[in-house]
């Protein structure tokens, strides 16, 4: 019998305050119109004075948890994927962990950066499978407003900040459950693009928490190469075409990116969910919190199709086939 890694809740949150393309546009030279037309993006969510990058991951955690039914004291072990972390260490996880009431299990953080929510569920999937973990609480939060330079109007305009979590559980696949949960999943990395999309800095390099630096033209060329391949390859492992796809929850970084997306492989933009233009690119927390939006609203029902996929700094990319 086959134990799959089901979703059995999901959860998000988004910090309070909302900054306008217009308000930035009065920080750096840029305008409204600019950012929408290169980008999609018409608002992003910001993380209060001394909001951390736990404090948003606890928040989607709670809204997953209770969304799963379960309690506290079900989860066995919980993988945060963010790549702002609330300090170098302990894990931001470990801080969700205590603030949970969690005293037994494992917590850790993953970090590849916009992919890190696809390694997170591709780490926890793979402890369910193994028998080493029956219940997972797997999250994205990140802080990027944080690591901005705020006079660079390449940068400055694409990021917001935001958090989402699901709880995964081993179910046998059989009976009703048959063929539910993650099918498989697929991840990658170059590290030879490293100077495209970096923090200049971190504690054995500069001592310093740095800022992010993006080539961002380059970038875009590689995220439709790379973020159309990986699909396909999940696609075609698991025997399926781009038709037989009910939903694609991409990473949500540039909307230009996902109708690029779309056009190569005719994928409808119907079935793509889209956050872009509300939450901006949320690096790790963006595929989890489009998840929510789309489960919370109906559009991703049981026995749908739905993929993954991410790309970010590293270069990562990576893909998730799931069954609902
Ligand atoms: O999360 C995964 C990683 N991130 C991504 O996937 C992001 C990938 N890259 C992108 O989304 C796009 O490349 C950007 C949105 C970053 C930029 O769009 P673009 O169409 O590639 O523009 P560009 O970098 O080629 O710049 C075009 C012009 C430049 O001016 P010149 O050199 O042509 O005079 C920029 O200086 O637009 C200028 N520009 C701006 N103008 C107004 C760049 N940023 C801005 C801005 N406002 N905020």
């Amino acid at each position: 019998m086959i134990q799959r890694s089901v979703i059995i809740g999901c959860g998000a949150y988004l910090p309070e305050r909302i900054v306008t393309n217009a308000e930035l546009a009065k920080q750096v030279e840029t305008t409204d119109e600019w950012i929408r037309q290169r980008t999609g993006i018409e608002q992003r969510h910001i993380a209060a004075d001394g909001e951390k990058t736990s404090d948003l991951a606890l928040a989607a955690s709670k809204n997953a948890i209770s969304a799963a039914g379960i309690s506290v004291s079900d989860i066995d072990m919980i993988v945060l994927a963010t790549a702002t972390p609330d300090e170098t260490f302990p894990s931001s996880a470990t801080r969700v962990q205590a603030e949970l009431g969690m005293t037994r299990g494992a917590a850790f953080d993953v970090q590849a950066v916009c992919t890190g929510f696809v390694y997170a569920l591709n780490v926890a999937d793979n402890f369910i499978r193994v028998g080493q973990a029956k219940t997972v609480l797997v999250i994205g939060a990140e802080t990027f407003s944080r690591i901005l330079d705020w006079s660079d109007r390449t940068t400055c305009v694409l990021f917001g900040d935001g958090a989402g979590a699901v709880v995964l559980q081993a179910q046998d696949s059989e009976g009703t459950n048959r063929d539910r949960g993650i099918l498989s999943n697929h991840i990658h990395s170059d590290g030879r693009h490293h100077n495209l999309l970096y923090v200049d800095g971190g504690p054995s390099s500069t001592k310093t928490v740095g800022h992010l630096r993006m080539v961002g033209r380059e970038v875009f060329r590689h995220a439709v190469a790379n973020m159309a391949s990986v699909l396909v390859e999940a696609l075609e492992f698991n025997g399926l075409s781009p038709a037989d796809l009910d939903w694609l929850v991409p990473h949500q970084a540039n909307r230009r990116i996902l109708d690029s997306t779309a056009q190569k492989l005719r994928l409808d933009m119907e079935k793509i969910v889209v956050t872009v233009q509300r939450h901006a690119n949320t690096s790790a927390a963006s595929i989890p919190l489009a998840l929510a939006e789309a489960v919370g609203d109906g559009r991703i029902q049981p026995g749908n199709v739905v993929a993954l996929e991410a790309m970010g700094g590293g270069f990562t990319w990576g893909s998730s086939i799931i069954r609902w």
